[in-house]
């Protein structure tokens, strides 16, 4: 696991120069897994059936201890800051994704998968169950937001925690929002495996749409003016754009990512990865909110596109603060804004937005206000997000 092009990159001033061998050293280790309940409805038999699962961990632990056996035990850790939809999240070492086919961990991911494959519980990596959406974007009930719009939404995972925060998963006794989520996705296929998954989590108010982002088609809604039917066009309060990126955030998941990285295939996602945040502000209510998202660390794919759109759209949009008010579960780096930095990019275009991104002009942009997540700060994946106002 070694990339000259990847390491002489990062090294220029993107990972505290500090930080860089952990930072190295962790994106050589595999990711733990992490897993969170999916459905509020069954939370309390859910919950039990991992207690359960934690006893009998512990009791082969201690058994073990005794008789002096070899093989490492994995331990559940409760991720006790987590407060999102489903209320509770679990974290295993990464140890249970290699370990032999008769070992404890591996008795116990089969036990987890059965009730992955049920519904009741969900994979993710901890890095999007920390994310903010919930309080910054979906904003729970309490800030009604009726309408989001999922750009590139397949699997679905960010798609299934914003029905659950407004109010959209079926619970028992719960009482229904009055929301719309539309989730899209370029590809097919993986738009079919989304209505699956959405399905099982009970998700009562989602449509499922098969669009080029960049090209996503306007909506209307019918209505009455003065006796006579009339279409107005819908804009939507929240759109996430969590764009297809290089993924150098996921190489603890994907380590053969080390072998095909380069600043080439990472710039050459740039110009895309605009356009899908472009038509986004387009179908933007104002005051509405938008998150732009990458698993991947790179500033081509993260700040010089945010940096881009924030200058084409003349003062109609502003970044929100993700740093504000996200307590213990959310340790982000307030890093400076990659400006000044020699970003070499033989993709014209892209070279273009980002030369422009000069020190002054982040300084009016704020893209302090977006945060990058690096792996080793918290043992996650690496992540990118930032939040813009219109
Ligand atoms: C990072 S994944 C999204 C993950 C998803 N938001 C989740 O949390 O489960 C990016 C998705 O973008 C889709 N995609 C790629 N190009 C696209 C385009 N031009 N328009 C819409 N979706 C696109 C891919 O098929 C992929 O499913």
């Amino acid at each position: 696991m070694e990339n000259h092009e990847f390491e002489s990159f990062y090294k220029q001033g993107i990972v505290p120069e500090g930080e860089f061998k952990d930072f190295i050293a962790c994106l050589k280790t595999l990711l733990p897994v992490t897993f969170r309940i999916s459905r509020p409805s069954s939370h309390s038999f859910v919950q039990r059936q991992i207690e359960q699962l934690a006893r009998e961990l512990d009791h082969s632990c201690s058994n073990r201890s005794q008789g002096g056996g070899g093989e490492e035990v994995p331990s559940l850790r409760f991720i006790d800051w987590y407060q999102g939809p489903g209320g509770s999240a679990w974290q295993l070492p990464a140890s249970v994704r290699v370990s032999s086919e008769s070992s404890e961990a591996s008795k116990l991911k089969l036990q987890l998968d059965v009730l992955a494959s049920l519904g009741l519980i969900e994979y993710q990596v901890e890095e999007e169950v920390k994310l903010p959406l919930m309080s910054s974007l979906a904003g729970g009930r309490q800030h009604d937001p009726r309408t989001v719009l999922d750009l590139c939404a397949s699997p679905g995972s960010k798609t299934r925690q914003i029905l659950h925060a407004i109010g959209e998963v079926e619970e028992a006794g719960g009482e229904k929002g009055e929301g719309i989520v539309v989730a899209n996705d370029v590809n097919a296929k993986r738009c079919s495996t989304m209505i699956h998954q959405l399905r099982a989590c009970g998700a009562r108010s989602c449509i499922v749409t098969n669009h080029d982002a960049r090209r996503f088609p306007p909506l209307f809604i019918a209505g009455e003016e003065g006796g006579n039917r009339s279409l107005r066009q819908l804009k939507f309060d929240r759109i996430l754009c969590d764009v297809p990126c290089s993924g150098d955030g996921t190489m603890r998941k994907a380590p053969k990512i080390w072998q095909t990285w380069s600043v080439r295939t990472s710039a050459s996602m740039h110009g895309l990865q605009l356009q899908i945040a472009r038509r986004g502000s387009q179908l933007l209510k104002p005051g509405g909110l938008l998150s732009y998202s990458t698993c991947s660390m790179n500033p081509l794919e993260d700040e010089a596109v945010v940096a881009a759109l924030l200058r084409e759209s003349n003062g109609s949009l502003s970044l929100v603060d993700v740093h504000d008010g996200r307590g213990s579960c959310w340790e982000t780096t307030r890093l400076p804004p990659p400006c000044n930095l020699p970003l070499q990019s033989r993709n014209p275009r892209c070279s273009s937005t980002i030369a422009k991104s000069t020190c002054r002009e982040s300084a009016w942009m704020h893209l302090d206000r977006c945060a990058r997540i690096l792996p080793h700060a918290q043992d996650t994946g690496g992540f990118f997000v930032a939040i813009l106002k219109k």
